[in-house]
C-alpha cells in the first residue's frame, strides 16, 4: 500500500487559473461555463486577473488565457506577463503562440504558406497614410486589435476618414492595416472554427459587425450575433491549412498544437479566406456548443499529464 503522503501527492488536485481582464474579473458566461467543466474534470480552478500584481502565478499548475481582452493597447506588457508566467508554470496557449497571434501581420506568414487570407495592406508608422484601397469599400484597423477596437468600414467617398484613422493608429506607434470590405459577411456572416487540441470541435456563425458610416466604438468588445453552424468541407479545409501553417512555423518545431484555436473565415469570390487565427483570447462559444467545454477540460487534463 502506498504511503499516505505519497498517495495524497499522486492524487494531488491540480490548480488552474483562468486568466482574465480586470473588467471581467469574475469571468463572462463562457468563462464560468468553462470553469465549471474544469471543476467537473477534477481540477481546482479560479479566475485570476492577468495584470493583478498580487497573483502568485507559480501557485498554479497551469494558467489558461481566456478573457484578457484589454491587452491590445498594452501588448508589450501582456507578452512580458506571459513570459514571466511561463517561467513559473504551464501557460496555455504558450508564449510563442501568444506572440504570433496578437499581431495580424501573421497573415503574411499564412499567405506565404499558401493559405487563402483576406487581402491585406500593412502601413507602418512613418509610411504615408495614402493606400491603394481608398477608392473601394474597405476596412481600416490596427494590426494589434481585439473586439473591433479602432476598426472602421469606409466607403470610396470617405478618403479623409480613412487616412485619418490610419494617421490616428500611426500616432500611437501602431501599424495599420487595410483590407477590402468583403461584403459576403453582410449575407453569410463570419464563420468561426473552434479547434481544441488541434481537432475541430465546433463552428459558429457571427453576424457582420461593421456598419457603413458608423463611428468607432469604445467598449471592451463589440456585441455579436452568434449562431451555431456546421463548417462546410471547404471551410474546414482552410481552417486545417491555417493550423498546419502555424504548426510549420520555425518556432513551433516539435511543439504540441495550440490547446485552443479559433480560425475566423469570411466568404469571398475565391471561396473562404482567413480573417484571423486567434490563439490568445478568443471567445470559443464553449457555453453554446454542447460538450465543447468538457472537451476543453479534458484537453487541459492531458496537458497536465
Ligand atoms: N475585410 C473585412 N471585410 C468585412 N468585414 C470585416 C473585415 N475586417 C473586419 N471585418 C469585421 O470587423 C470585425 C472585427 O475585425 P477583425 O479583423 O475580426 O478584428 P478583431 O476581432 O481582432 O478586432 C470582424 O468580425 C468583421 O465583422
Ligand atoms: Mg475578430
Amino acid at each position: 500500500m502506498p504511503h499516505a503522503a505519497t498517495a495524497r501527492h499522486a492524487g494531488r488536485v491540480h490548480r488552474i487559473a483562468i486568466a482574465t481582464a480586470a473588467e471581467v474579473s469574475t469571468l463572462d458566461d463562457e468563462g464560468r461555463h468553462l470553469l465549471a467543466a474544469l471543476v467537473d474534470a477534477g481540477l481546482e480552478v479560479e479566475p485570476a486577473v492577468w495584470d493583478d500584481a498580487d497573483v502568485d502565478w507559480s501557485s498554479y499548475d497551469a494558467v489558461v488565457v481566456r478573457s484578457t481582452w484589454d491587452y491590445p493597447r498594452r501588448l508589450t506588457e501582456f507578452l512580458d506577463w506571459a513570459a514571466r508566467v511561463a517561467e513559473r508554470t504551464l501557460l496555455l496557449n504558450d508564449v510563442a503562440l501568444l506572440t504570433w497571434t496578437t499581431d495580424k501581420r501573421y497573415l503574411l506568414d499564412l499567405e506565404r504558406a499558401g493559405v487563402p487570407v483576406v487581402p491585406s495592406v500593412f502601413l507602418e508608422p512613418g509610411q504615408p497614410t495614402e493606400h491603394p484601397l481608398l477608392g473601394l469599400e474597405h476596412v481600416v484597423k490596427p494590426t494589434v486589435s481585439a473586439g473591433s477596437i479602432d476598426t472602421l468600414r469606409l466607403g470610396p467617398d470617405d478618403p479623409d476618414r480613412s487616412r485619418g484613422l490610419v494617421e490616428a493608429i500611426h500616432a500611437t506607434g501602431r501599424t495599420a492595416m487595410v483590407q477590402p470590405y468583403l461584403a459576403d459577411v453582410d449575407v453569410s456572416g463570419e464563420t468561426a472554427l473552434v479547434y481544441l487540441d488541434g481537432v475541430l470541435s465546433h463552428a459558429m456563425r457571427k453576424g457582420a459587425l461593421l456598419e457603413a458610416g458608423a463611428e468607432l466604438h469604445d467598449g471592451l468588445y463589440a456585441q455579436e450575433q452568434i449562431d451555431p453552424r456546421d463548417a462546410t468541407p471547404e471551410e474546414a479545409a482552410v481552417g486545417e491549412a491555417a493550423l498546419a501553417a502555424v504548426a510549420a512555423l520555425p518556432e513551433r518545431a516539435g511543439a504540441l498544437p495550440p490547446l485552443y484555436a479559433r480560425v475566423d473565415l469570411l466568404g469571398s469570390p475565391e471561396g473562404p479566406v482567413v480573417l484571423e487565427v486567434e490563439l490568445a483570447e478568443p471567445s470559443l462559444f464553449l457555453d453554446l456548443a454542447p460538450g465543447s467545454a468538457q472537451r476543453f477540460a479534458e484537453a487541459v487534463r492531458r496537458r497536465l499529464g
